[in-house]
Formats: structure tokens, sequence, C-alpha cells
């Protein structure tokens, strides 16, 4: 077997980790998902699947990393073999593929849109006109494709070089200065005239809007935001050393995340109302309500660019733990190199992502897809970016919980950690997180 890689140090970890966990999944996702859900009421059903749901999956799959140094796959037959633990290990490594294919071609909007404020296109704006220029980009096959291509290849070469060499330097710099940036958008956001209907909707929960559909969005954009359910953070446990803090590392990853997301929602809902655009207007949300925060600020010809540039570079660090999750299945099963899996898996990633990237507007038969009355985008957003995570969820709570054991998951959590919540986790992790997961899930089906 091939030499595994290691983090450099737990700072690194933290960084790597929430590098896959910070990204658009929080900037972007989260306020369209929000705001296509009522707001408030999915803000605080959000707060609490982190919470009760998502945290304790979070240490399942960083133990279970960490115990067995495997990727998915690998890491359920350690333990157990088995068609079912081997089929969940499989379907992780299809899901980070496909999550891959739809999530780079809203990274390559980001690119797009840095180009575009480099060019001077929001000089002057109204919310048609940025509607318009939405519109516009995204009915434009070639340039679609293209954004694809570029961004899925830069995510090839990085994971092509490695584990901490590509992975963890990536993450260092702009963690700290994309948070900066969020942070002085936020600020111009609150302070535009009527920010305040904006922080009502976002924060003032209307609990008659919620429906089955509105829990099923919130636990899976938890999954989604946190890198959770298809055995990515397990895989960057498994480079995890035996002598560092799990616990505490996890806990940091969630509590930045969230962070972030709400941040973001503080960023898009004041700037939207203010404008008197349409909360649920979709996919275009963060694109349409950033022109708006910068035009007007000193320096905002800067401010602008430099968001997008960070936004496209945030993407990159998770399109890096998609990728890394079947690439490391590769390696450790199939014992191809690194390179070999990178090009090969990446180039089916593109491939696949094609629809996606035409169907916001450049193919119309894919933007109305006649079974579903959705998207093509959409379909696989639902498909891969919820459903598939949150099935990979429970199968990995109810393995560690029942056939791992919670009582060895904590012994290999407590070679690091104190772990003082051992017994409030292995309670959540047993009974509470699979439970809530296989009712929602329940839910939408009937
Ligand atoms: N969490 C990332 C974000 O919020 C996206 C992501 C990276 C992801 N790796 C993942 C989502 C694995 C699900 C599974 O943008």
């Amino acid at each position: 077997m091939a030499q595994r890689g290691k983090w450099n140090s737990k700072i690194g970890f933290i960084l790597a980790a929430s590098g896959s966990a910070v990204g658009l999944g929080n900037l972007w996702r989260f306020p369209y998902t929000a705001g296509a859900n009522g707001g408030g009421a999915f803000v605080l059903l959000y707060l609490a699947s982190v919470l009760i749901i998502a945290l304790p999956v979070m240490m399942a799959e960083l133990s279970m990393g960490r115990f067995t140094q495997q990727n998915p796959v690998g890491a359920f037959r350690a333990i157990r073999d088995g068609w079912l633990w081997k089929g969940i290990g499989y379907l992780g490594v299809i899901t980070g593929v496909m999550i891959l294919s739809f999530y780079s071609v809203i990274a390559g909007w980001t690119v797009g849109y840095m180009v575009k404020t480099i060019l001077g296109h929001f000089r002057t704006i109204t919310p048609e006109g940025v509607a318009a220029q939405f519109a516009s980009f995204t009915a434009n096959p070639w340039l679609q494709i293209l954004l694809l291509a570029f961004f899925i290849i830069i995510t090839i070469w990085i994971v092509a070089r490695g584990v901490s060499g590509g992975i963890e330097k990536s993450s260092k710099i702009m963690m700290p200065i994309l948070l900066g940036i969020l942070i002085l958008f936020v600020i111009r956001s609150l302070t535009l005239d009527g920010a305040a209907r904006g922080i009502e909707f976002y924060l003032k929960p209307d609990f008659s809007k919620v429906t089955a559909k509105t829990i099923i969005a919130a636990m899976g954009q938890a999954f989604f935001s946190l890198s959770l359910g298809m055995g990515a953070m397990m895989t960057y446990g498994s480079y995890l050393k035996k002598e560092e803090n799990l616990a505490n590392a996890g806990t940091w990853v969630v509590i930045l995340d969230t962070c972030v997301a709400l941040l973001a929602g503080f960023m898009i809902f004041p700037a939207i109302f203010s404008q008197g655009m349409d909360p649920a207007q979709g996919s275009g949300i963060m694109f349409n309500v950033i022109p708006f925060l910068f035009v007007n600020i000193p320096g905002g010809m800067f401010f602008g660019p430099l968001f997008f540039a960070l936004l496209a570079l945030a993407a990159l660090t998770s399109t890096i733990s998609m990728l890394e999750v079947p690439v490391s299945y590769m390696i450790d099963q199939k014992g191809w190199g690194r390179k070999k899996a990178a090009y090969i898996i990446g180039g089916i990633a593109l491939l696949i992502g094609i629809p996606s990237a035409l169907s916001q507007g450049a193919v119309p038969a894919l933007g109305k897809l006649p079974l579903f009355h959705i998207d093509f985008f959409g379909l696989w957003d639902l498909v891969w970016g919820n459903l598939s995570l949150s099935v990979g969820a429970f199968f990995i709570a109810i393995f560690v919980g029942y056939v791992w054991k919670s009582r060895k998951a904590v012994e290999e959590i407590r070679q690091g950690s104190r772990f003082a919540l051992a017994p409030v986790w292995s309670f959540l992790i047993k009974f509470v997180s699979p439970a809530l997961i296989l009712l929602i899930l329940l839910g939408i089906f009937i």
C-alpha cells in the first residue's frame, strides 16, 4: 500500500477540514435555501440540525477515519465487512463525484463574476440590471462549460499533488481574509435603507410555513455545509495523527462553519429586502446581491473582485475534499497512482457536470424536467446534495453506534482528548441522530 499522507499539525487539520466545510454551501447554498424556505424558521431548524444531528455525525466520521486510516470503503470494511457497509462506502465515493460535478458549476460562476467585476460590469446597477446580467451569463452554453472545466481542472491539479502539500497550504491564507471581507459586506448590507425587513425575514421564525420539505432542506443543508454523510470528513480524519485532539478540532470546524453561514445570511437578506428583490429567487441570489454591497463603498472596485476571488478559493478547498474521497478510494483499494486517479475521476465529474451547467438557462429543456418540475441542477442537488448525504449519515450513525460500537469510537477519540461529553455523544449517535434522520426522510415520502 502506498504511503499515506498526514496533516502537519492540528491547525493544519482544522484549516483543511474547515476549508472543506466552508464554501459555497455557506455563502451561496445556505442563503438561497433559507430564502426559498421562508427564512427564520428554516434558520432555527438548521441550527437544531447542526447541533443534535450533524455534530455527532462529525465525531463519528472523524473517529472512524482516524481509527481505520482508510478511505470510506476501506474504513467500513476494516471494521465489519458486508455488502451493506461496503455499499455505503461506495455510495460516498459516488456522491463525491456527483456533488463535485454540480458544485463546480457554481464555483465556475464565482470565477466568471470575478472577471465581470474586474471588467466593470457592475459600475451602475439596478435590481433589474443585475438580474438581466445573471440571465445572459447563465444562458451562454460555452461560457458555462468553460468555467466548469476550468474549475474542475484546477481541483484535479491540486489533488494530484497530494494531501498536505496541496490542501493544507491553500487553506492557510485565504480563510482569514475571506472572513474579513465577509464582515465588511455584512456591515455594508446592514447599513442599507430598509435593511431591517431583511433581518426580520431572516431571524423571525414563521412556523406556519414549515413543511416536511423545509425540515429535510434544513437537515440536508447541515450535512452539506459540514461535508458530512459521504465520508469526506472520514477521509480527512484518516490523515489525522493519533495524538491530536479530535473532539476539539471537530467542534471548531462546526463552530466556524456555522458562523460563516449565519454571517452570509446577514450579508444577503438585508440587501435583498433593501433592493426589493425576491428572497426566494433561487440559485442566483448571491450573485445578484453582492454588486449592491461593493459598488457604492470606497474601494468597492477592489473589494468586489477580491470577494469573488476568495469565494472561488473557498469553493476550491471544498471541491478538493470532494475529489479526495474517490481518489483516496482508488489509491487505497485499487492501487492506482494519485495522479491517474485525480485526472480520470475529475474528468468523469466534468462530463457529468455539463448538464448541470447547461440547465441554468442555456438549454431550456434541462431547465424544467418534465417529471420533477425542477431543473437538472436542482434535481442533482436534491438527490446527491441532500438525500444521498442524509442516507449516508444515517448509516454512518448506525454503524458507529451499533456495529463498531460507540464505546470503541470513544476510545479512539480519547487517544488525544479527554472528551468529557462522551456519554452525551454516545446517546446522540445511537438514538437521536439516526432516529431523527429516519423520521425526516420518511416524512418526505408521506
Ligand atoms: N461543505 C462544503 C460547502 O459548504 C461542500 C462540500 C465539500 C461537501 N465536501 C463535501 C458537501 C462533501 C458534501 C460532502 O461548500
